[in-house]
């Protein structure tokens, strides 16, 4: 089928790079002249596991295409779906000025039927918008629908959960559209759920809010197991093999970050606000994923009484490991704040350097070269995402180069036992063993 794919972010990159490697001929439209023409040579903006070589097959085969022209777009898809950014506004809720914009200048083209599609993730009743936006602005009598199609990727295994997704959700009112949609989505081995436009777009706030509460009610028991000398770790384990809990998004540490869960959770307080129904439930999960880093950087100032020029070793800049990305990364927050209190940070990260060096904070930090580099010299090292390569990092090299042997685990990656054995003192979440 011929698709368009409006906006060549982290999603309509990914989606438009999967809908091509299944057979669908695609279009990804972009308003940035310089990300399309080095995606146009087979080059991404971001890193991301896998994404790279299937950008570059499809496109050599001719099944990807990149433009800026929105009217080629309108024109090239029967489908087109838009996965433009909704970034947050100063009150949490969510600013809709691009899916406005490009549903105007959808709009503007329209000839013929098209589907139009919501992708990125838009509070409930925003299809609705769309759909008027677009009949105001169109010409009269054009043949349109909107569908609501929420995207459930992860970042660091985009590509796999694109291809191999727990669940397909459609949400629309009309059958020609989801008999088109659900085509498009024959060649993916995975259940199609089909809902109206409205729930289909709760689905998306509902289930980032759920992820991101799970995270919240371990790292609250993790301060549980603190106090009362248990290990947050077998908690997890125990509660997790209860089928109906399950193990998932029960890893304690400092909290979520990253350009969705705490994006999504404040949207869907603001969406519940809006229809009138205060959400304290998910107030109270961003008070405690706010609390995590509050805490720990209260257990490093008590082990080191004084940050203000002390060495401190961070390993992890980026949200989470496996990808480059350090939008609202906790690691990140964590440096800010060593810095303002005057520590002298050293930092490493396996990928996300480039980006993190174009942060203000930049400046008042050194990079390393190596996990080993930035902690030669510190008198704490602070594990702020779990990248593999640190679980695996020699011991006696770092209890040598360290000038003092005190590790603060905010992903709880490396093993107590072990890491004592070695003469370091060890502070992990929630291990309170
Ligand atoms: C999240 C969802 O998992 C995706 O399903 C969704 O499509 C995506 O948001 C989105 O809305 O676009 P992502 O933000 O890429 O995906 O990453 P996650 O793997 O969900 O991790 C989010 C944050 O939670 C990270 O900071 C991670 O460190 C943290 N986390 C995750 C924990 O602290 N504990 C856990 O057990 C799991």
């Amino acid at each position: 089928m011929k698709l368009t794919i409006i906006g060549s972010g982290y999603v309509g990159l990914t989606t438009g790079a999967c809908f091509a490697e299944v057979g669908h001929q695609v279009l990804c439209v972009d308003n940035d002249e310089a990300k399309v023409k080095s995606l146009q040579a087979g080059e991404i903006p971001i890193f991301e596991p896998g994404l790279e070589s299937l950008v570059r097959k499809n496109v050599a085969a001719r099944r990807l295409q990149f433009t800026t022209s929105t009217e080629e777009g309108v024109d090239h898809g029967e489908v087109l779906f838009i996965a433009v950014p909704t970034p947050p506004q100063a009150d949490g809720s969510v600013d809709l000025s691009f899916i406005e914009k490009v549903a105007r200048e959808i709009a503007q083209y329209l000839s013929s039927y098209r589907v139009i599609v919501d992708k990125s993730t838009v509070p409930v009743k925003t299809g609705e918008r769309v759909a008027s936006t677009i009949r105001r602005h169109a010409k009269p009598g054009a043949e349109f629908d909107v569908v609501s199609n929420p995207e459930f990727l992860r970042e660091g295994c985009a590509v796999a959960d694109l291809m191999r997704p727990d669940r397909i959700v459609i949400g629309g009112n009309s059958d020609r559209a989801l008999a088109l949609m659900q085509k498009i989505y024959e060649p993916f081995v995975a259940p199609v759920l089909v809902t109206d436009i409205n729930s289909a777009e709760l689905i998306k706030h509902a289930a980032n809010s759920f992820l991101a509460l799970k995270i919240s009610y371990i790292n609250a028991l993790a301060e549980i197991c603190e106090v009362s000398g248990a290990d947050v770790l077998k908690v997890a384990e125990g509660i997790g093999a209860d089928k109906r809990i399950g193990r998932g998004f029960l890893n304690a540490g400092l909290g979520y970050g990253g350009s969705c869960f705490p994006k999504d959770v404040s949207a869907f307080i603001a969406i519940a606000e809006q229809l009138g129904l205060p959400f304290d439930l998910l107030k109270e999960v961003q008070k405690i994923n706010i609390r995590q880093v509050d805490r720990f950087l209260d257990a490093i100032r008590e082990a080191l009484w004084v940050l203000k020029d002390k060495k401190i070793a961070v390993w992890g800049l980026s949200f989470k490991p496996n990808t480059d990305d350090v939008r609202s990364s906790v690691a990140v927050n964590l440096v800010e704040r060593l810095v303002a209190e005057g520590a002298l940070v050293s930092a490493y990260d396996p990928q996300a350097m480039p980006k993190a060096a174009e942060l203000p904070m930049a400046s008042k930090i050194r990079f390393a070269s190596s996990a080993l580099d930035a902690a030669a010299d510190a008198e704490v090292l602070i594990i702020a995402t779990e990248w593999p390569e640190f679980a695996s990092a020699d011991l006696a090299s770092l209890r040598s180069t360290m000038r003092t042997p005190l590790i603060f685990d905010g992903r709880n990656l490396l093993d107590p036992v072990a890491v004592r054995d070695f003469g370091f003192q060890y502070r992990g979440i929630g291990r309170g063993i």
